[in-house]
């Protein structure tokens, strides 16, 4: 059996090719917040100095992260989670524009598509726009798709599957030159943007700006710890609370702030403007170099998602003729991590709701691994993963029922896999009305 990849004491042996689904802690933000888990526990609402002492680390990690985006401190709230602050800039823009109508894509993480499947069972009107078959959007189609009754436009930045990046900015100045047009401003539409793939990853320091009225992070998909996120509200656009309570983060999110993971995220935010040359120059010649070769190296493999408009950290492979989920049992068996499509639908049996929007046949979308790298991986990481992958894949595929050369296998055609389909449904139909 091979060794394992990383012996340090504090890590599992793994070589983590998965920093999409989440990150490891930065050993600077540990550090950072152990004070707030041990001494400093007082409640920064408190009106005692022991309580205002932790209130001011607060406040200093507010300043770090509204940096990242360019903003003030008052654009920041925190909130638990990505999830967390995608769900409340929809429902706020809802509440304060008294409007009924959403436009979205068909490729958002499922915070927002549950959302959104929930609102329309609701009764709000909910438009999912098409992608191509690169995964990029159409401007004009956005343009087209905003209503008199829109109350906000939710797209991402970044797609967690294929890593695609869409103009969000041009798309917050098409949403807000439509707002200004219409009778009243102050009644949208907004634009939302979930940024959760981004931090550390591409610049986000004009953001503030910008034309972007709310954005989403989310703490662990950059070296912070899981369970704490961020809603930017741009400032003088009005907010109306998802969590209902008390008037924490200035009255727009109810609820003690998780004071530790917060100044953990301060931390990291830093350390993401500080590596943000490293993620653009090393991890990207890292995922070059590890497509390149194995694309010289295999057969029948596909690069999902425009090459050129994506993260630099993010792969999106499909394998032909082999299941997606025997290569990560294989990887998984070589102590290497990958997934198929999202965390929050692994186990799910329907192929990605994304790579399904780009015209991916099934059988294709069930062949698609992504790699997602970090700069905690090494050269040495992604040697390995070369070495253990081609011969994995020819070893499945010669095994697998679904041949390459089998002469009546359309799985990987769309349009002969139409054609096939009509064709039958065809002969049914002859055969019940004979
Ligand atoms: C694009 C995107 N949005 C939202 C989320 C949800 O973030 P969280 O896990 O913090 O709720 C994720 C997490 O995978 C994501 O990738």
């Amino acid at each position: 059996m091979h060794a394992p990849r990383h012996q340090e004491k504090s890590r599992p042996a793994v070589v983590y090719l998965d920093n999409n689904a989440t990150t490891c802690v930065a050993p600077e933000v540990f550090e950072a917040m152990v004070p707030f888990l041990t001494e400093y526990y007082g409640n920064p609402s408190s009106a005692y100095s022991f309580g205002k002492l932790v209130e001011g680390h607060l406040a200093e990690a507010r300043e770090k992260v509204a940096a990242l985006l360019g903003a003030t401190a008052k654009e920041i709230i925190f909130t638990s989670c990505g999830t967390e602050s995608d769900n409340m800039a929809i429902w706020s823009a809802l509440q304060t524009t008294g409007k009924r109508h959403i436009v979205t894509t068909q490729v958002e993480h499922s915070a927002i598509m549950n959302q959104t499947d929930l609102l329309e069972r609701m009764g709000f009107g909910v438009t999912r726009l098409p992608v191509a078959a690169d995964g990029t959007l159409s401007l004009a189609d956005v343009e087209n798709a905003i209503r008199d009754d829109t109350a906000i436009v939710s797209i991402m930045w970044a797609n967690n599957e294929t890593g695609v990046l869409f103009p969000v900015e041009e798309i917050a100045t098409l949403v807000k030159k439509k707002r200004l047009a219409s009778c009243d401003p102050k009644k949208g539409p907004f634009f939302h943007t979930d940024a959760v793939q981004t931090p550390g990853k591409i610049d986000l320091r004009h953001v503030a700006s910008s034309d972007i009225d709310f954005l989403s992070i989310s703490g662990h998909k950059l070296h912070a710890p899981k369970g704490v996120g961020v809603l930017y509200a741009k400032k003088r656009t009005k907010v109306v609370p998802y969590v209902v309570g008390g008037g924490q983060e200035r009255g727009k999110r109810g609820g003690t702030e998780n004071v530790a993971s917060i100044v953990g995220l301060g931390r990291a935010a830093e350390l993401a403007l500080e590596k943000l040359s490293d993620e653009q120059t090393r991890v990207r010649a890292m995922r070059d170099l590890f497509e390149e070769a194995l694309l010289a190296r295999l057969p029948h493999i596909y690069i999902n998602g425009k090459r050129d408009q994506r993260l630099p950290n993010t792969t999106n492979i499909a394998f032909d003729f082999v299941e997606a989920e025997a290569i990560l049992l294989k990887l998984d068996l070589n102590g290497i991590c990958a997934s198929s499509g999202s965390a929050c639908t692994t186990g799910s049996l329907d192929p990605s709701h994304v790579l399904s929007a780009m015209g991916l046949t099934p059988a294709r979308a069930r062949s698609c691994v992504r790699f997602s790298f970090s700069h905690y991986n090494t050269e040495a990481d992604i040697e390995f993963a070369l070495k253990v992958i081609p011969p994995m894949i020819e070893g499945l595929r010669a095994m697998s029922p679904l041949n390459a050369d089998h002469p009546d296998n359309f799985a990987y055609d769309v349009e002969a896999a139409r054609e096939k389909e009509e064709k039958l449904m065809a002969e049914t139909m002859a055969a019940i009305n004979e």
